[in-house]
């Protein structure tokens, strides 16, 4: 399978990470279930199905992907094909980026044994983080176990490393940090396209910011090139289960009109 389609290559959600103890756990956003009030669970056959799509527009398929993606936190153990991984990953080529340098690379990680090597670095690192945070051992525990088997019981790992290559460098530091901003916003869009391309194809994903917390650790872990900055991961399989949609704001609270 070729999977590079160029030749280069919580607490916080992982749990929370940024919580700074395990009571800031639940934000009131993250209790609030259905879009519109509603709370019907999403199944994939009543989204997915090819015919519900067959003789509708490009916006109305494109409208109800974006709208029905979830993020999965349990998946099957059945293998994504190697078509659909394929797919996923060309999606995000596509995405937008600054002077189209394409400042991204994916990992993708299938084996148990590289999912481990990720899983148990990042964990650990983690383990040290929270102990200084003041986190009990038994709620530690808790959250790094499950983490780690967030990423072990996914079929895919995907990380994604933002790469300096093809983009500018400036003298000054308010551009540069401009710079590094616009292609992490394009990384961004490269990771929003592998989750909708992978919607698409009846694939649940989860972006999970871990990596962003402990680049260095990531690298490591992984054997790879220290010019790769590891942003976060997408976990790629079959759901268990489809999650409610969980709500967003109206639209009047995001959108402001100018004259
Ligand atoms: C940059 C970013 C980081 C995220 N990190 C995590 C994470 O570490 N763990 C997690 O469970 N979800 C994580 N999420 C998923 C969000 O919690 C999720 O997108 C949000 O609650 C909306 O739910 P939905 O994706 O099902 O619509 C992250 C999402 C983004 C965009």
């Amino acid at each position: 399978m070729t999977l590079s389609p160029s030749p280069q290559p919580s607490p916080r959600g992982r749990g929370g990470r940024a919580r700074a103890s395990p009571s800031g756990r639940g934000r009131p956003s993250e209790a609030r279930t259905g879009e519109g009030g509603s709370s019907a669970v999403l199944t994939q056959s009543s989204v997915l199905s090819p015919q519900s799509l067959a003789g509708r527009s490009l916006a109305e398929a494109l409208d109800r992907a974006l709208k029905g993606r979830r993020s999965v936190r349990r998946y099957r153990p059945d293998p994504v094909p190697d078509e659909d991984l394929s797919a996923i990953v060309e999606a995000a080529r596509w995405a937008p980026s600054p002077h189209n340098a394409e400042p991204w690379r994916f990992l993708v990680l299938r084996t148990a044994e590289a999912k481990e090597r990720l899983a148990t670095a990042m964990g650990e690192r983690w383990v040290e983080d929270l102990r200084r945070d003041g986190w009990s051992a038994e709620a530690i525990d808790k959250e790094v176990r499950k983490s780690h088997r967030r990423i072990t019981e996914a079929p895919v790992v995907i990380v994604a490393c933002l790469c300096a290559e093809g983009l500018d460098a400036y003298p000054d530091s308010q551009r540069q940090m401009a710079e590094y901003l616009m292609a992490a916003h394009s990384l961004g869009a490269a990771v929003q396209n592998i989750m909708v391309a992978a919607y698409a194809r009846g694939l649940g994903t989860c972006w999970m910011c871990a990596p962003l917390f402990c680049p260095e650790v990531v690298v490591q872990a992984l054997g790879v090139s220290n010019e790769l900055k590891p942003q976060g991961l997408i976990t790629v399989g079959y759901p268990m289960g489809w999650p409610e949609a969980r709500q967003r704001r109206p639209m009047v609270e995001l959108v402001i009109e100018v004259s």
